[in-house]
């Protein structure tokens, strides 16, 4: 049974400008939470801003941050510590997908997808940690995907990223639960977003809609403390034959 108010509290999305990411900020500003919100690009950041705003009491701040960095990374958590108060959740969500046959997928590309997808995760929690244990307590939620266990061809460095990921969770999660701060990864089938075609109405009429991915943050951070969905996988009901 979802139990707590969120109103008030603060929350750092990172790639919170386009896709799930944007809807995961929309909706914890419906619910009064103080948003900030990370991506690479200065212009999708200045898009996303009046599509998050209007909708709710919650406040919005954008700070222009690669997750691959950590010095940026640091440098946003912080900022938004300093400007809302305290830090109480963690939206790990930015991530890339590229997909090629391991012979043919080049050292730079495998490096990319690893460094945003897991090194990332590990940069925004490594610098949001303190953070939350000076408020007692937090919530982090990684983005990860079925591809973490259910790798497919052409997904080598996607997939391994992914299962990395849901391993990184699982050890945080049981690393910080006495400390009253809960890890949880979610794993989202095909959503409807431009992630994979660039297009984000591709299957729209199947795929998961981001806003039910971003019911289902904000459900756990809902969840009554004393029990916790560590792992939750999200589906479409009825996928493509
Ligand atoms: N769409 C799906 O089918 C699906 C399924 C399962 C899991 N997921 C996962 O869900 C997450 C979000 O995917 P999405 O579909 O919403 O993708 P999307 O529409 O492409 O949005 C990705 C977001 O991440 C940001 N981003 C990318 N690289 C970044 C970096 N290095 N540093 C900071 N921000 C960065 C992007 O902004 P900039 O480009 O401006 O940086 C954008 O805001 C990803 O982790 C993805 O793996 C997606």
């Amino acid at each position: 049974m979802a139990v707590q108010s969120l109103h008030g509290k603060v929350a750092l999305v990172t790639g919170g400008s386009r896709g799930i990411g944007l809807a995961v900020a929309r909706a914890l500003v419906a619910d009064g939470v103080q948003v900030a919100v990370t991506g690479r690009s200065a212009a999708h950041l200045s898009a996303a801003r009046p599509k998050i705003e209007p909708a709710g009491p919650g406040s919005v701040e954008t700070l222009q941050a690669d997750v691959r960095r950590y010095d940026e990374v640091k440098r946003a958590i912080d900022a938004t510590a300093a400007r809302f108060g305290g830090l109480d959740f963690l939206v790990n969500n930015a991530g890339i997908g590229i997909f090629a046959e391991v012979a043919a997928i080049t050292p730079e590309q495998w490096a990319e997808v690893i460094d945003t997808n897991l090194t990332g995760v590990f940069n925004a929690c490594h610098a949001a940690l303190p953070h939350l244990r000076r408020r007692g307590g937090g919530f982090i939620i990684n983005i990860s995907s079925l591809a973490g266990k259910n790798p497919f061809a052409d997904g080598a460095a996607y997939c391994a990223s992914k299962a990395g990921l849901n391993a990184f969770s699982e050890a945080l999660m049981q690393e910080v639960r006495y400390d009253n701060i809960r890890v949880s990864y979610v794993m989202p089938g095909s959503v409807a977003t431009g992630f994979s075609s660039g297009d984000e109405t591709k299957g729209a009429d199947w795929k998961i809609a981001p806003e039910d991915v971003a019911d289902l943050v904000v459900n756990l951070l809902r969840h009554e403390p004393r029990s916790l969905p560590s792992r939750v996988e999200l589906r479409p009901s009825k996928p493509r034959k």
